[in-house]
């Protein structure tokens, strides 16, 4: 007999005769109540055994953990909280687990705990919810530009080029670490590599992106992204998963238009799947704050906020207007911030940022045409020669979500600005050609998948809304 999922029997139209389900015990109840768990919903089905014609040796092995096999009716539940159990005929341990040993006990356990233990954790309410809440954004994230005729494009992974210029990449490579091949100057010889050059793990997809981008005019890449920045934060993970879209003909309000939309559709799409989990992720939060101080409280529980996001506007603010307000604001005045804004080209800091969202405008803000200098090389110069198209989205409790621009389309802007940051032109040889044949007005952003899913799960650690975080000096699993 087939089993069928606990999220389909809890809802049954009716009751039926007979069922089976397989999961994994979360409590067994005074030798009789079984709560089964098989992942598909945040919700156990209470499975009652019968013990008296049970087995001493049966019911032992029915622990916390343990996967067993429940044959039985689905009938109307006596008790409170749900509307259907099991009444068990027939009971199968097909995986011991040792109770005294398993990690998961059914109890609350520390979320540092549960990072040592991300191979088990997912077992847990939370982290179930979390990855299930996962999956349906990533899902939404497809829905959505697939809807609007998106291509979606696998842009490499492991590349020869630095799109954002900031050095921090994971090297690749072939070469033996003893005896490495040297070149007459004693630097390390990239001819003898696998690729015969020096290549990276990426750090974004937008510059191959770009390239498609001209061709096919609206695509979007979602892939793994590197990053061996030494940022031991709540927000940094080495390896992280990016949504880059990007398209021909759209200027910078055209992007953050579209950014705003695709934010939105996504957490709608995901507030209508996911009802049990995120109601179970707003309790769990509402829980953890009572162990803070007020202040540090959020205003909203969960899906307030998430209801917020979507019915209201970003704020859209110039970089200028932001340095204006934060420069008069207390915190600066008082030299709260560790970093003491004093003049227009400072760059942002997250306590800037989150300063912005949390206490001035109180709803996502997006920051845009920065000075050129504290952005990348791509972004298009504005005709007072010092700012740039750039935009930031910047989000309560997470601060930057969304980085983007509209890219400098000008084949001879472009290549003097690669030549003042020593930019390789021969390396970049593919790129400069998009601006070479075709070239037009462009734009895209790309939004860091896991502080979307820190965001809508109410979370505030980034190493718990991924499975296996990668961060410095961990890599277990
Ligand atoms: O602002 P970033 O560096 O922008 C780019 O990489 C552009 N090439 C995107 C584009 O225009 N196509 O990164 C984009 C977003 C950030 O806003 C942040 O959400 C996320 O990626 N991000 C990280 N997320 C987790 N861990 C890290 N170390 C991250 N670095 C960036
Ligand atoms: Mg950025």
């Amino acid at each position: 007999m087939r089993h069928t999922k606990v999220k389909d029997l809890l809802n049954s139209s009716s009751t039926l005769h007979e069922v089976n389900a397989k999961g994994w015990v979360r409590t067994f109840r005074n030798n009789q109540f079984i709560a089964l768990n098989d992942g598909s919903t945040i919700n156990n089905i209470q499975c009652v055994v019968d013990f008296e014609n049970t087995a001493d040796e049966t019911l032992k092995r029915i622990t916390t953990g343990a996967a067993v096999s429940v044959t039985g009716t689905l009938v109307e539940s006596k008790g409170a909280g749900q509307k259907f159990e099991i009444q068990v005929s027939k009971l199968e341990i097909l995986g011991d687990s040792d109770a005294e040993k398993f990690p998961m006990q059914p109890k609350k356990h520390s979320l540092e705990f549960l990072r040592e233990n991300a191979h088990l954790r997912v077992r847990t309410n939370a982290f179930g919810a979390i990855m299930r809440v996962r999956s349906v954004l990533s899902f939404a994230v497809h829905s959505y530009f697939q809807e609007k005729g998106f291509v979606y494009v696998n842009t490499p992974i492991i590349t020869g080029s630095d799109a954002e210029g900031a050095g921090e990449m994971f090297k690749v490579t072939a070469l033996p670490f003893d005896n490495t091949p040297r070149t007459e100057d004693g630097k390390v010889d990239y001819k003898e590599d696998f690729f015969g050059k020096e290549t990276n793990l990426t750090v974004s997809g937008q510059l191959e992106g770009e390239t498609f981008a001209m061709a096919l005019g609206q695509i979007y890449t979602f892939g793994p992204t590197f990053r061996a920045e030494n940022s031991n934060t709540s927000r940094h993970l080495a390896e992280f998963w990016m949504i880059e879209p990007e398209v021909a003909f759209n200027d910078l309000n055209d992007n953050m238009d579209l950014a705003e939309d695709f934010i939105q559709y996504v957490i709608k799409y995901t507030m209508d799947k996911c009802q049990d989990d995120l109601k179970f992720l707003e309790g769990r939060l509402l829980e953890e704050e009572k162990s803070k101080p007020q202040a540090e409280r959020s205003e909203m529980a969960l899906l307030e906020k998430l209801n917020f996001v979507l019915e209201n506007n970003f704020k859209r603010v110039s970089y200028t207007e932001a340095i204006d307000i934060l420069r008069d604001s207390t915190p600066n005045k008082k030299k709260k911030f560790n970093y003491i804004i004093k003049e227009w080209g400072a760059d942002l800091q997250s306590e800037h940022e989150r300063y912005l969202v949390e206490k001035h405008f109180k709803c996502p803000v997006i920051l845009f045409d920065y000075p050129a200098n504290i952005k990348a090389f791509y972004m298009r110069l504005n005709e007072d020669g010092k700012t740039v198209r750039a935009m930031d989205i910047l989000f309560p409790g997470i601060g930057e979500i969304v980085g983007g621009s509209q890219r400098e389309e000008r084949f001879d802007v472009l290549v003097e600005k690669m030549r003042a940051l020593g930019i390789d032109e021969e390396e970049l040889w593919w790129y400069l050609d998009t601006r070479r044949f075709g070239s037009a007005v462009h734009s895209g952003f790309g939004l860091g998948f896991e502080r979307l899913v820190l965001f809508v799960t109410g979370m505030t650690n980034i190493r718990d809304v991924i499975p296996f975080p990668r961060t410095p000096m961990n890599a277990e699993f």
